[in-house]
Order: structure tokens, then C-alpha cells, then sequence
């Protein structure tokens, strides 16, 4: 008996190393013990005019009201529905894991953000943890926004904090098992200073607003970059605008290089290359109202990352990519 206790005592002992190694080694820890995350504190952001000014520009780089106010996407440029600016909306994405909500921004106390902290607000832009503590879900790109400036998330919010408030009662958000415990692998915290980029580092510059307004141009896996893709294009984008694939930004022949300055700038703004129309989802609508200057830098800093050759082509039915694991149009040249 003795003997038999002892050989299951060693048998249950092998299996918890096992386990702990397969944990350690595959999703980790975070999982079981919770996101990455610091206490919040209670400093506030002075609200002066020209960081009113500052944040409109970086929300409407980043892209925060294709998200988090609803659209008519059937008509070019996908406009806002009237006095909806950032009330939020249930998400209508297929292939989600559950309920997304993006929620309510706006100043009401009652249905909105009027009740949270600046802190716990930029807590949630750069850090994935929302004011009551739980982890955001990666669609919210708080991993593109991390490296956003003290100076910036402190604009956006006096901006959030400007806009009227609207009244609007949404469900919360429900990630169904497992992936409501995977995701805690992906918020990071903040937690030392960042200061702006120095606006004369042109090069630099585009590189941080690249990074905040083109995320949907680096494919992720499980909220993480795909190795070797960045700006490569290649996430599949589908949603009541269509089903289209971002394209690859890259100075490659399958890239942009046959762009110029003032062709960017014109895609940017009018959701025109050329002759040929972009699909809505790109936020040409917001971009147009992007200071010129820092369109400029973001063309600048494309021009010196190194090509990679990676055809998308939404005008082709899609095709199974061996290079960015999706499937999407011209993907079986790749
Ligand atoms: C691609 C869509 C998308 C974009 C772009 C986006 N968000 Fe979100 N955001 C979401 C969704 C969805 C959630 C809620 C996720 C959840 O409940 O887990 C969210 C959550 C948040 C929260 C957390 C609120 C809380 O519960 O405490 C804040 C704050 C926020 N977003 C602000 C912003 C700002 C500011 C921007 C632009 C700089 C932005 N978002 C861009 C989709 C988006």
C-alpha cells in the first residue's frame, strides 16, 4: 500500500511539472494570474485649447470613431450618424469570440466615460485594462497606441472630454472561453514617461504615427504582430463594409513603390489612387482632417522600411496566403 501511495504521489507530481512546463512554455502564466497591469492615479489632464485641437487630430489619425461611433457604411466614406460622435456601438464584426462592445466615450456619467478617471482612460488606450480593471479585448488596438506620448493620450482625452454627451446604453462586452483568458497575455503597462517624438526627426516622426494610425497594415496572430509582415499588409477586414484585405505598404513592386508624395497624400484624403476607389474602412474620411505635416512624415518613414513582397489584391476572389496565413485576393501568388 505504502509502495502504491508513494508511485501515485510521484505519478501526480510528474503530471503538475508537466503542466506547469506546457503553461510556462505555450500561453504562460498570465492567463490563470491575470493581465499585466498597474494601480491607477488620480492626475489630471488640464484642458487647454490646443490640447482640444491636438487630440482631435490624433483621434481622427487613430482612428478611434470607426470603432467606437457608428456609421452608415453604405455610403462613401462611411459618415457618421448624426450626433453619435463616440457613443459607441455593439460591434457588428462576424467571427468574433463572443460579444464586442465598443463602449460609450462620451461625457455622459450614466452611459458613458463620465465617471472615469483620465487615468483609467489612458490606462485603457495604451495599456488594454479598462477603468473597472478588466482586460480589453485586442480588437481595441491598445498594442498600437502603447507607444502613444504622455502628451498625445493626454490630448485625446481633454478631446473626449469635449464632446457633447450622449445618452446611449450599451450590453457589455462577453468573450466566450477560453479566449476571455488568453487575452490577458496582451495588455502591457506604462510605466515610465514618454515624451513626444522631436517633431524635426522627420523619419522618426512618421514612424510613430504610422505605428498609432496604420496598425490595420500589420497582420497579428492571437493579438500578437506577425514576425517579417509589418507593413506588409494582409489583415482581413470584415465588417459591414465589406470583406477587404489591407494592403501591403511596403516600397515592394507588389507594395506601393510606384507612389509618389502626392499619391499617398490623395489616397489618404479622398480614398482615391488613381482611378481606383478604396473600400470605406479605410478611414479616408478622418484622415483628411490629419495635419499635411504628418501625412508627409508617415510617407517619409514608408519610403525607408524595407520591402516585402506580399501581393493583396481585393479585386481578386481570395486565396489561401502561405505568407500572412490568410485568406485574401491574389494570396495564392504569394
Ligand atoms: C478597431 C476598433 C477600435 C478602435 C480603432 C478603437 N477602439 Fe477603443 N475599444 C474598442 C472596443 C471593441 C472596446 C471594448 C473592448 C472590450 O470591451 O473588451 C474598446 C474599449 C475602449 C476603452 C475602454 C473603456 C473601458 O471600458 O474602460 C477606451 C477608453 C477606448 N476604447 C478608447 C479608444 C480611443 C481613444 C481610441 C483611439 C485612440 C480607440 N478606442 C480606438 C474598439 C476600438
Amino acid at each position: 500500500m505504502k509502495m502504491l501511495g508513494k508511485i501515485l504521489l510521484l505519478v501526480v507530481l510528474a503530471i503538475v511539472l508537466l503542466l506547469s512546463a506546457a503553461i510556462t512554455l505555450t500561453v504562460g502564466w498570465r492567463p490563470i494570474l491575470g493581465p499585466r497591469h498597474r494601480a491607477t492615479n488620480d492626475r489630471v489632464f488640464e484642458p487647454t485649447p490646443a490640447r482640444l485641437a491636438h487630440g482631435r487630430d490624433v483621434v481622427n489619425l487613430a482612428g478611434c470613431g470607426i470603432c467606437h461611433t457608428p456609421r452608415n457604411w453604405k455610403e462613401r466614406g462611411a459618415p457618421e450618424l448624426p450626433g453619435s460622435t463616440m457613443m459607441g456601438q455593439d460591434f457588428p464584426l462576424p467571427g468574433l469570440p463572443g460579444r464586442v462592445v465598443a463602449p460609450n466615450l462620451t461625457p455622459d456619467p450614466e452611459t458613458g466615460a463620465g465617471r472615469w478617471t483620465d487615468d483609467q482612460m489612458a490606462r485603457s488606450i495604451r495599456e488594454g485594462i479598462g477603468h473597472d480593471g478588466r482586460t480589453i479585448f485586442p480588437i481595441m488596438p491598445y498594442s498600437a497606441y502603447h507607444s502613444m506620448s504622455d502628451e498625445d493620450v493626454a490630448s485625446v482625452i481633454v478631446y473626449l472630454r469635449s464632446l457633447p454627451a450622449v445618452r446611449h446604453a450599451l450590453p457589455a462586452t462577453k468573450i466566450n472561453f477560453p479566449v476571455n483568458l488568453l487575452v490577458r497575455t496582451v495588455p502591457e503597462p506604462v510605466t515610465q514617461p514618454v515624451p513626444d517624438v522631436d517633431r524635426k526627426d522627420i523619419i522618426q516622426r512618421g514612424r510613430y504615427l504610422a505605428t498609432i494610425g496604420c496598425g490595420c497594415h500589420n497582420p497579428t496572430e492571437h493579438g500578437q504582430p506577425l514576425p517579417g509582415t509589418e507593413w506588409a499588409g494582409g489583415e482581413v477586414l470584415e465588417g459591414p463594409w465589406g470583406n477587404v484585405t489591407s494592403a501591403n505598404l511596403t516600397p515592394d513592386a507588389s507594395g506601393i513603390s510606384y507612389y509618389d508624395e502626392a499619391t499617398f497624400l490623395k489616397a489618404l484624403r479622398t480614398g482615391y489612387v488613381g482611378a481606383r476607389p478604396l473600400n470605406s474602412i479605410m478611414p479616408f474620411g478622418e484622415l483628411q482632417y490629419v495635419p499635411e505635416e504628418d501625412l508627409k512624415a508617415i510617407y517619409a518613414y514608408l519610403r525607408t522600411i524595407p520591402p516585402v513582397k506580399h501581393r493583396v489584391d481585393n479585386s481578386l476572389p481570395p486565396t489561401y496566403c502561405k505568407f500572412c496565413r490568410r485568406n485574401h485576393g491574389a494570396g495564392d501568388q504569394n
